[in-house]
């Protein structure tokens, strides 16, 4: 842990409580000066620090800190596993993850972030992952044999798993639009992009990494034009240690899932939260939008489309998007 993170830890061991420039200075083994700049860098990852003359500083109750003890504070016993690095900014989490997975990392290895500077989306799309009012999470997952073909269920795993962690943490009710997308109220405020490595041998995951992005609140003067008609918040109002709780809601409901013998049981929650089935939708295919309507989403995570002509297909998300009508 590097000061910083110490002063974190320490201020969250006593948060609302004044601690004393001298008192910091002594418990972490630091100058006065080290103290003041470590406050400054913790303020400027957003940290609510208030100092009074004669008293110290106090880490404001209300905060909305990412750190990883905060995220520890809410994980399940056996949750992912050892490693959680927590960043201020990165360029995408699941960058970090590819990284630590080439290096041997172990299942459940953690990036999460505060904001990103080339967040990925899924079909070679960007993720707009401004600092303060969103989530960046990836997963390093080893499954022992996932066929190439099955990887797509980590995804629809994740898009069940972030709802349920959504309305852990709020009043709100979220729905899937397939493949990979969370919606409420008709607003995506989550995306999944799962990215593996495959042995050609054996045609399974060497590696999986399952990153998601979760909009947390609307970014100061709005979303981007691109995206502001679809975007949405999960809140209206900043909420106490909100991005904490959720990153640790998400990670216990997902690991729980994956981890239960052939993902069993999941299919049937992802159909109950599908915005699409039993919708008309476009069917956006490279020589155009076709209007369909979505019959059902398959134990294989395709989507079962009767086109007006009366015939049917199966879409493979890899390679097809659809908008609501
Ligand atoms: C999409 O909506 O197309 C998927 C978006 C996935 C974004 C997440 S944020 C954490 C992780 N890191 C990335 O660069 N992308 C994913």
């Amino acid at each position: 842990m590097n000061t910083k993170e110490k002063l974190l830890e320490l201020f969250e061991q006593n948060t609302g409580e004044y601690l004393s420039g001298e008192e910091i200075a002594s418990k972490l083994d630091i100058s006065r000066t080290a103290v003041w700049k470590a406050v400054n860098a913790l303020r400027t990852d957003g940290c609510n620090i208030d100092a009074v003359p004669n008293r110290g500083y106090c880490l404001v109750s209300d905060a909305d800190v990412l750190s990883e003890n905060g995220i520890r504070k809410y994980l399940d016993a056996s949750p992912a596993g050892n490693t959680i690095n927590v960043y201020t900014v990165t360029d995408s989490t699941n960058i970090r993850v590819r990284e630590a997975a080439l290096s041997g990392a172990a299942e459940g290895f953690a990036a999460i972030a505060g904001s990103q500077t080339a967040g990925r989306g899924r079909l070679g799309r960007s993720f707009y992952s401004p600092s303060g009012t969103g989530l960046y999470l990836s997963l390093l997952l080893r499954p022992s044999s996932l066929p190439s073909k099955q990887t797509i269920k980590v995804t629809t795993l994740a898009a069940v798993a972030a709802c349920e962690a959504i309305e852990a943490v709020s009043d709100r009710k979220a729905e899937i639009k397939w493949v990979n997308d969370i919606f409420i109220d008709g607003k995506k405020v989550s995306g999944i992009l799962t990215e593996a490595s495959f042995s050609l041998e054996s045609d399974t995951a060497e590696y999986v990494i399952l990153g998601i992005g979760f909009n947390i609140l609307t970014p100061e003067g709005g979303f981007p034009d691109e995206i502001k008609n679809i975007a949405g918040p999960i809140f209206a109002a900043p909420q106490k240690d909100i991005r904490n709780r959720l990153a640790a809601e998400f990670i216990n409901r997902f690991m729980n899932a994956y981890r239960t013998p052939g993902f069993a049981g999941y299919e049937e929650k992802y159909r109950r939260r599908s915005l699409a089935i039993g919708r008309n939708v476009n069917v956006l295919l490279p020589e155009g939008p076709r209007p369909a309507l979505v019959l059902d989403v398959d134990d294989d995570c395709r989507l079962l489309v009767k086109y007006e002509d009366g015939t049917t297909d199966r879409l493979n998300s890899g390679e097809i998007s659809i908008k609501l009508s």
